[in-house]
């Protein structure tokens, strides 16, 4: 019998634009889709074949199910034409549901491309990255990249629902695991109610058994003792965006909030292009701690918050300590499509749940961070 989810609905302006289910296993959206009337197609991350073939089985409603490369560069209009191609291919006809397997990327790119469909087709997420669980796969952002410029094109539009089950994080890779870590402890620092604090227990936990990560099923497996708790942080983390998400779905005012840290984040992910790559996840945490240091620095919070932060990140095993230079992330910023005649909007920290956006000149932040 499929573990049973808790249900977090989205809502705006007084009606449900989303529904998120937590805490169940892989195979318990099948009783989800079992009253589901509509033909059910699957795009999924190559990657995740194992997960794919489980929830094939699980389902006997779906049709058929095409695997795509999930990466940066595939993170295209020649992807989204791809899928567009395969749904006519089968026969997939406007009442079509299109259910999305795999990460950020897969979810960005078939939620886009159900979005276009037949001039729109419903389309579900069923995240199995930490990162998508606690941000990308929530709030309807889908699109792809184009001329160079991350997520260039794409639109807001919901997923009938998202499926959040730590049971598909089970075979995650360690370092994409803490790029989600990074997020998730994000999220509650906008927005604690007690989260941030056990957050930071439970990874730190993980984190020191993390050597026994692979296939341990004393503490990773999805009905070990980690993976309970695991879920309920999840569905904490996915409830507070879906209540974010709900107040500002185009994101014109609080929503913003959820950028924490991403100011930076781009920056390094951008200079660091041309070198060793650092992953968005990686980029986040560093960007967090320079966030707090700058809200320190301008006196937005009080003094030691930038530390207490770094040590929690550090305990939680995430890297902390940026390569470049302030001058080098700020000539990235200056560059950025949203930089306006050298003013950078950041989120700042005045502690731990309470964030707000300032616009700052990148040339006074550069002085202010080099004092
Ligand atoms: N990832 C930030 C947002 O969905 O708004």
């Amino acid at each position: 019998m499929a573990k049973m989810s808790r249900q977090i609905d989205i809502e705006s302006e007084g009606s449900v634009i989303g529904r998120i289910f937590a805490g169940g296993s892989l195979e318990g959206v099948a009783e989800l889709l079992a009253d589901c009337a509509r033909p059910l197609f699957l795009v999924y991350d190559a990657n995740v074949g194992e997960l794919a073939a489980r929830l094939l089985e699980a389902v006997p409603g779906l049709r058929a199910a095409l695997p795509v490369e999930a990466t940066e560069l595939k993170k295209d209009m020649t992807t989204v034409m791809d899928i567009n191609r395969w749904l006519l291919e089968q026969g997939a006809d406007r009442n079509a549901l299109l259910l999305a397997l795999g990460g950020g990327i897969t979810t960005d790119m078939a939620g886009f491309a159900a979005s276009v469909y037949k001039r729109g087709i419903a389309f579900a997420f069923i995240p199995t990255t930490l990162l998508s669980q606690v941000d990308a796969a929530i709030g309807g952002k889908n699109g792809v990249n184009f001329m160079s410029y991350k997520n260039m094109v794409g639109v807001i539009r919901q997923p009938e629902f998202t499926w959040l089950s730590a049971d598909a994080l089970e075979s995650l890779p360690h370092k994409e695991f803490l790029g989600g870590a990074a997020e998730m402890l994000k999220t509650f620092m906008i927005e604690d109610n007690g989260w941030y604090e056990r957050a930071v227990g439970l990874l730190g936990k993980m984190e020191s058994e993390a050597e026994s990560w692979d296939g341990n099923p004393e503490t990773h497996a999805s009905d070990g003792p980690r993976f309970g708790e695991l879920n309920e942080l999840i569905a904490a983390a996915a409830a507070v965006k879906a209540g974010i998400v709900g107040r500002d779905q185009f994101e014109k005012g609080e929503r913003r909030k959820l950028n924490l840290g991403h100011t930076f984040a781009h920056a390094i992910e951008h200079i660091s292009r041309d070198g060793e790559p650092v992953s968005h996840g990686e980029a986040v945490a560093m960007g967090i701690v320079l966030a707090a240091k700058l809200s320190e620095k301008i006196g937005m919070c009080a003094e030691g918050l930038a530390d207490r932060v770094r040590n929690d990140f550090v305990n939680c095993g995430l890297q902390t300590s940026c390569p470049y230079t302030i001058a080098r992330m700020a000539e990235a910023m200056g560059m950025d499509k949203k930089a306006e005649d050298g003013r950078v909007r950041f989120v700042l920290l005045r502690g731990i749940g309470d964030v707000d956006t300032c616009t700052l000149d990148v040339a006074d932040v550069v002085k202010i961070m080099e004092k």
